[in-house]
């Protein structure tokens, strides 16, 4: 058993497909474990992406992040970060494999419409962030 965060971002809830972007997981046999809707402030999203902050893509990521309400959720079960990246598909939606969301949906490599966590260490500290220990299952 492994756990992993997803968020469906600001673009995926615009284009009304939060509820595509889970059954995704479900029929891959993963379960929704915690969710929730939230707003992030730009400080909250610099936060969350702490780690990029010297790319270059990092203000206009963080405004992106904090443009409308995001969908953040944990996923469990064997094998969690990987089977969520496979999913979801290549960051750059142009280079995702056919049948995976970003393929699906995205509109650009920064509006890749999900996120998931890229490791198991990472996704603890995004787990944390988003969900207290009353709020996973
Ligand atoms: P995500 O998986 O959430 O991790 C970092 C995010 O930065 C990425 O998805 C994209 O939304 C965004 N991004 C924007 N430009 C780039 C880029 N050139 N390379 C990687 N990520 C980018």
């Amino acid at each position: 058993m492994e756990r992993t965060l997803s968020i469906v971002k600001p673009d995926g809830v615009k284009k009304n497909i939060i509820g595509q972007v889970i059954s995704r997981f479900e029929a891959a046999g993963l379960k929704v474990t915690g969710l929730k809707m939230v707003r992030l402030t730009k400080a909250e999203a610099e936060r969350f992406y702490a780690v990029h902050k010297e790319r270059p893509f990092f203000g206009s990521l963080t405004e992106f992040m904090s443009s409308g309400p995001v969908v953040p959720m944990v996923i469990s079960g064997g094998d969690a970060v990987k089977k969520v990246r496979d999913i979801m598909g290549a960051t750059d939606f142009k280079k995702a494999a056919p049948g995976t969301i970003r393929k699906d949906f995205a509109d650009s490599i920064e509006a890749n419409i999900v996120h998931g966590s890229d490791a198991a260490e990472t996704a603890a500290f995004e787990i944390a962030y988003f969900f207290n220990a009353l709020e996973t299952f």
